[in-house]
């Protein structure tokens, strides 16, 4: 499985990128205004850090309008992919937009057949959001599960960034259901490598060694 960094914080992206475990990023526009960046500039820091791919989001709703503001982006780096929400205009958009050969990601994906929808349009990829379906008491993980065992019975190529992730079991459920991708928190990822036994190791292995060291 894939990692992406779910932020369009640039400290966060280069502390582990550093550690060889960014493979991407995605970005939405809330995400963007956390940071209080202009987004054309924060877009293009990021993209010079981190060579795969980089969704960078559509905020207009209608079909033309999409697709203009998605040949701006792709302007901006070779390595950007254009977020297009899961409407039917943005469809009509991710259908002209794969025929030009440019990569979109279908964001707020919360059922199959949404997921199926973005899919045949020509969508690159389709993020189902884990956590947000979980907030109401549905079941993110298993709209994960569906996906992958209808994307592989038809030989469906569009990527699962399984997003919305919100929980170290997020991360590993989605790794066990064969999700591409798992697009994950700043905040989080750190608590990926953690663990309190690995700590209380280190701790004992120390003082066993200090211990021996004096006699
Ligand atoms: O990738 C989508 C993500 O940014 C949404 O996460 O936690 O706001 O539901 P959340």
């Amino acid at each position: 499985m894939k990692f992406f960094l779910d932020t369009a914080n640039v400290e966060e992206i280069k502390r582990i990128s550093a550690l060889g475990l960014v493979d991407g990023v995605t970005t939405n526009p809330s995400i963007i205004a956390k940071e209080g960046r202009n987004f054309e500039e924060v877009i293009k820091e990021i993209t010079t850090i981190v060579k795969g791919p980089v969704s960078a989001e559509v905020v207009a709703l209608d079909t033309k309008t999409m697709i203009a503001e998605a040949h701006n982006l792709v302007k901006w780096a070779d390595n950007i992919v254009v977020k297009i929400p899961m409407t039917e205009e943005g469809l009509a958009a991710v259908n002209i937009l794969s025929k030009e050969g440019i990569k979109t990601n279908v964001t707020l994906v919360f059922s199959l057949a949404q997921g199926l929808m973005a899919a045949k349009a020509g969508a690159t990829y389709a993020s189902p959001f884990l956590g947000r379906l979980d907030d109401i008491s549905a079941d993110g993980l298993s709209l994960v599960k569906d996906l992958r065992s209808v994307f592989n019975t038809y030989d469906i190529k569009t990527e699962i960034i399984s997003a919305s992730v919100r929980t170290i079991n997020h991360v590993q459920d989605v790794a066990l259901a064969g999700s591409d991708i798992a697009t994950i928190p700043g905040t989080l990822f750190p608590k990926l490598w953690k663990h309190p036994l690995t700590e209380a190791g280190i701790t004992q292995f120390l003082q066993d060694w200090e211990t021996f060291s004096k006699k």
